[in-house]
């Protein structure tokens, strides 16, 4: 056997999958079939949670009855709500998904069964009730009075509402919905793979997603989105940006929102949420950000030929918005909790138990001594 090791699987095909396709040969990215581009540009955020989830785009009748389905299931059990309201207010958001899905795995009637039926139930019950959760903190902590979700609401619009109180402007919810567009699905990343490998030994799927969760939260996959926020108000104006982003060059510094293990030339997903963020900051009357944004972009393709992930712009563009910096990672939540599900499914369907090797360079074979003789 080969001792050949590929630190962090670099370029290592683990399994296949039928839920999204990265190609970074020709900078696209497809959800079962469809480009990301095309769906942003012709759907809204549930026809592409079904698509992901159900391998399909919805007919009306099949969007209909799966809007239904969720907005039945957004109420969140007194329990869970009476947990949320005591969290600690300094408690990390992440955290906090983290901790309401795994409470939602202790309610679940179905947790153990994890036929795709049920499993499917499952995810419809956590893909509801996570923006809800969330929410939820996101007012207590403020000491606000929690708002209950709005089944009129779209999934977008009713999260700016038990978010803020009130639903913004139609581009803003477009631009919000795109934001989960691209968020939703993108392959064998850290988390999915982490959702993938928990489910591996048939545990189930509230278990996988409270794991995936932990994973999304680092700060080399979806926490960079809340990383690119802080750099931002650490370069404070675009007067700054320049030496800002020259120094931290010279200092061989990691700068957030910038590279990616798959794509070495762009991230499919940037030249659409660039878009996007433009269209909010013109709505918002706000360049500072855009400004700042494109100076950084430039001198780290000029000086390092490194370029921006999706977390770039959707930082500044959710900060924007009005969320409070620490929310960008648990927004990406809500929305991945769809591919994350399509990946927990798919490796039940064809489960072969992930367990890698290690090539072991620790202390040579040695006896124990007893206690006293150490
Ligand atoms: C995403 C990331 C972890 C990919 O890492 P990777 O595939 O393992 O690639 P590496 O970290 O080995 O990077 C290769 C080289 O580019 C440099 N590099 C990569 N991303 C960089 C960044 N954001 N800022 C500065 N240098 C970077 C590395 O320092 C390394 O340089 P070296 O060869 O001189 O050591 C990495 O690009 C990164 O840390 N980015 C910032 C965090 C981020 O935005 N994450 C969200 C990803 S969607």
């Amino acid at each position: 056997m080969s001792d050949e090791i590929k630190k962090g699987l670099l370029g290592i095909v683990v399994d296949e999958t039928e839920v999204s396709k990265v190609m970074p040969e020709i900078n696209s990215l497809t959800y079962r079939g469809y480009a990301a581009q095309d769906l942003c540009a012709k759907c809204k955020f549930e026809e592409v949670a079904y698509l992901i989830l159900n391998g399909e785009l919805p007919t009306k009748k099949q969007l209909k009855k799966f809007e239904k389905e969720e907005r039945k299931d957004r109420k969140l059990s007194k329990t869970l709500l009476d947990d949320i309201k005591k969290f600690p207010k300094k408690a990390h958001p992440m955290d906090v998904a983290r901790t309401a899905v795994s409470i939602m795995g202790l309610e679940d009637k179905e947790t153990k069964d994890n036929s795709p039926k049920a499993n499917m139930r499952k995810v419809m019950r956590i893909f509801a009730k996570m923006p809800v959760a969330l929410a939820a903190f996101y007012r207590a902590r403020k000491g606000k009075k929690i708002i209950s979700p709005q089944k009129n609401l779209s999934f977008s619009e009713n999260f700016f509402h038990m978010c803020f109180g009130k639903v913004p402007n139609k581009e803003i919810v477009k631009a919000f919905d795109v934001s989960l567009i691209l968020y939703a699905e993108h392959s064998f990343n850290v988390s999915t793979f982490t959702a993938r490998t928990i489910t591996s030994s048939l545990s189930d799927i509230h278990g996988a997603i409270t794991g995936a969760i932990a994973s999304l939260k680092g700060p080399l996959h979806g926490g960079a989105n809340e990383e690119v926020m802080h750099m931002m108000n650490k370069i404070k104006k675009p007067e700054n940006a320049l030496k800002w982003i020259n120094k931290a060059l010279d200092n061989k510094d990691v700068v957030m929102g910038f590279g990616h293990r798959v794509y070495k030339s762009g991230d499919s997903r940037v030249p659409t949420m660039r878009e996007y963020f433009g269209k909010v900051a013109k709505i918002k009357k706000d360049k500072k950000f855009e400004k700042i944004y494109d100076i950084v972009e430039k001198v780290m393709i000029n000086r390092k030929n490194i370029y921006p992930n999706v977390d770039y712009p959707t930082g500044p563009t959710y900060h924007l918005m009005g969320f409070d910096t620490d929310f960008f990672t648990p927004i990406f939540v809500i929305s991945r909790i769809t591919g994350w599900s399509a990946h927990i499914i798919e490796q039940h369907a064809a489960n072969k138990l992930i367990r890698p090797l290690a090539s072991y360079r620790g202390s040579k074979h040695r006896k124990v001594l007893q206690l006293n003789q150490r």
